[in-house]
C-alpha cells in the first residue's frame, strides 16, 4: 500500500512558525512519526513538502502515475485559493484526506472556505498534529478494505 503525504507552503516552518497556533513540533518530526506508524502497518509512506503550487500539483500527478492508494494533504494557504490543486486531485482520482492543524472555521473569514473539502474523503481539522495520524490510520484502513 502506497500513501503520499503532501504539505503545502510554510509548513516547512512548523515548530518555529506561529507556535501558539501550530505548536512546537517540526515537520521533520511529524513525518518521521508518521513513517514509523506506516511501517508498522506495512504501508509505504512518501513525504513531500513544497512552497510552490506547481510542485504540489506535479506531486499529485506523479502519485496518479505511480498508482498511490491515497493522498494525505495539508494544502496550507492553497486550501483557500487553488482551483488548480483541486483539479489535480480530482483529475488523478486518488482518494485524499485533507488535514489542517488549526481549526480554519474559528479563524479569519478568508480561511473558512476550502476548495478541496467537498471532494475529500474526510477532513481532519483543528485536531493539531494528531490530525495527520488520524488521517493516516483512516487512509490505511480504507486502502486495506479496497484490496
Ligand atoms: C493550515 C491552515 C491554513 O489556513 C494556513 O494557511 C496554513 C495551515 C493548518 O494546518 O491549520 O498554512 O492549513
Amino acid at each position: 500500500m502506497k500513501i503520499l503525504l503532501i504539505n503545502g507552503p510554510n509548513l516547512n516552518l512548523l515548530g518555529s512558525r506561529e507556535t501558539d497556533i501550530y505548536g512546537n513540533t517540526s515537520l521533520e518530526q511529524i513525518e518521521s512519526n508518521l513513517c514509523s506508524i506506516a511501517e508498522k502497518e506495512d504501508c509505504n509512506l512518501t513525504c513531500f513538502q513544497s512552497n510552490a503550487e506547481h510542485e504540489l500539483i506535479n506531486a499529485v500527478h506523479s502519485a496518479g502515475k505511480n498508482n498511490f492508494n491515497s493522498i494525505i494533504i495539508n494544502p496550507a494557504a492553497y486550501t483557500h485559493t487553488s482551483i488548480a490543486l483541486r483539479d489535480a486531485l480530482s483529475g488523478v482520482g486518488i482518494p485524499f484526506y485533507e488535514v489542517h492543524i488549526s481549526d480554519i472555521y474559528k479563524r479569519e473569514e478568508f480561511r473558512k472556505f476550502s476548495y478541496l473539502s467537498d471532494i475529500a474523503e474526510k477532513v481532519f481539522c483543528g485536531l493539531g498534529i494528531e490530525g495527520y495520524e488520524l488521517a493516516l490510520m483512516e487512509a490505511i484502513g480504507s486502502s486495506a478494505k479496497e484490496k
